[in-house]
């Protein structure tokens, strides 16, 4: 073999990342699936780019043949039974030694079953999450990799030649952990996308009553020239922005969003893991409400109860917005926290926000300060400098959500971070009465705060229990 990286799979991640790969000066080997409908994708890639210093193939038995041994092979194709196919075609062609990357957003829990699968043949397998899409593909992604990493030496050199590179000039690529380590914070990176984009979406719904599209741009724009700096809230500018000149593209588009199963399975690792992360399960849910477009109506909402926006409202606003993403923020890392716990995981949460300041959808300035909050402690809510600044904006988000029931406008996620925000600082919670629910009718047991080591149970009065 002569190739020094091979990649399998030209879709529009594949083939952007193999001309990142091809621009680092690596020797590569590409491949495509060989089918009537793709018999054309290698060379008109090749075609396409004019490329001489890069070798393609369709048939999967050349390609291997073309990489030099102990083999790399990123795999960039759609997650779940396709990734399985080039696996189970691929597993009798290698040898001990080489090593696989799957780079594609495939479950946590199916790579950490494939990196099992392949240990027992002595091939290495890895989940590498690559968040950037098409331009941080081609430009510097950010990279999350997890897997079995320990026994494929070089392959973060070659990853981190192609990755984004962060203020301090380092590459936005980490080792995560073990089995589907990589995977996982890609996933939970998603769910934090959502969440943002739906706050993104409330907030640009609390405004539209009441502003042009031009000046709700204007004031992203502002909040995007200050702390509130995102690479989401960038591009949302650019899409309210766009006009052809006959009309906004944004109001030809069916207001039904699409998801392809990240977002969700992220809330079902909440959910599973026992943490709150109430904001990227809102927003998943959010996304499925958008899908009962024929059950939508639309809300009666009368001039009277528009929102008055001016200099006040709308800076009440931005620290509405701003208390929401920090919650979100504390969320998502409390999460890959608690897996990185459960599954003894070695990611560090702030060298996690380090490789998330560049390359990936959910970079900002927010991110950078996380990257030096989550170095001194790994719980954000802990912070005490964070406390204080969620407990300033307070009273600006309690108005955020009373706008949102005066003009009938739904906040999901800025009411699930606000009503997040008021449970965890609830001393004396109501759970004591679930807890007495449990016990009258199952027998439950509970512990009592004069002797909280001990489960009792209690013979409660039965009037109205059966
Ligand atoms: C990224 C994105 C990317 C992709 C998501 C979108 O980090 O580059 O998250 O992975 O755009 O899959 O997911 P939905 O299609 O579910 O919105």
């Amino acid at each position: 073999g002569i190739s020094d990286f091979g990649l399998i799979g030209l879709g529009v991640m594949g083939s952007n990342l193999a001309l990142n790969l091809i621009d680092q000066g690596i020797q590569l080997s590409v491949y495509n699936r060989f089918s009537t409908d793709e018999a054309m994708v290698v060379p008109n890639f090749l075609k396409d780019q004019s490329l001489s210093q890069v070798l393609g193939f369709n048939q999967l038995e050349s390609f291997v043949r073309s990489l030099r041994t102990p083999r790399k092979i990123l795999i960039m194709v759609p997650a779940g039974k396709a990734i399985d196919s080039v696996l189970e075609a691929i597993t009798p062609l290698l040898q001990p030694g080489d090593a696989l990357i799957d780079g594609g957003n495939a479950h946590y829990k199916e790579t950490s079953r494939r990196a099992q699968l392949m240990q027992g043949k002595s091939i290495a397998w890895m989940g590498c999450g690559v968040s950037g899409g098409r331009e941080g593909a081609r430009k510097g992604p950010s990279l999350m990799l997890g897997g079995d990493a320990g026994s494929a030496p070089g392959i973060l050199k070659i990853l981190a030649q192609i990755a984004a590179i962060d203020k301090a000039g380092a590459p936005c690529i980490s080792f995560l952990g073990e089995g589907g380590a990589g995977h996982f914070v890609k996933m939970v990176h998603n769910g934090m996308e959502y969440a943002e984009m739906q706050l993104l979406a409330e907030v640009f719904d609390l405004l539209r009553p009441s502003l042009s599209y031009v000046e709700i741009e204007a004031l992203f724009t502002k909040w995007n020239s200050g702390d509130s700096q995102s690479y989401l809230l960038g591009i949302t500018s650019d899409i309210l922005r766009t006009n052809s000149g006959n009309g906004y593209e944004l109001d030809r588009i069916v207001d039904v969003a699409g998801s392809k199963g990240t977002g969700t399975w992220s809330a079902a690792a909440a959910l599973e893991l026992g943490i709150p992360a109430t904001l990227l399960s809102s927003a998943v849910y959010a996304r499925a409400i958008s899908t009962f477009q024929d059950s939508r109506r639309s809300a009666e909402v009368s001039k009277q109860d528009l929102v008055k926006w001016d200099e006040e409202t709308l800076e009440q606003l931005h620290s509405a917005y701003s208390f929401v993403r920090l919650i979100n923020h504390i969320q998502g890392f409390q999460l890959i926290n608690e897996a990185c716990e459960q599954f003894q995981w070695t990611a560090d949460l702030s060298e996690i926000a380090r490789i998330w300041t560049e390359g990936c959808i959910i970079k900002s300035k927010l991110m950078e300060a996380c990257q030096g909050w989550l170095a001194e402690t790994s719980e954000l809510v802990s912070n005490p400098r964070i406390r204080q600044e969620l407990s300033n904006w307070e009273p600006d988000v309690a108005q955020c959500c009373q706008w949102g029931l005066q003009q009938r406008t739904p906040l999901s996620v800025i009411n699930g971070a606000f009503n997040w925000w008021l449970a965890m600082n609830q001393a004396d919670s109501p759970a004591k009465l679930i807890q007495a629910q449990r016990d009258y009718f199952g027998q439950h047991g509970y512990f009592r705060t004069d002797d909280p080591q001990r489960k009792v149970s209690f013979k409660w009065e039965r009037t109205n229990g059966h």
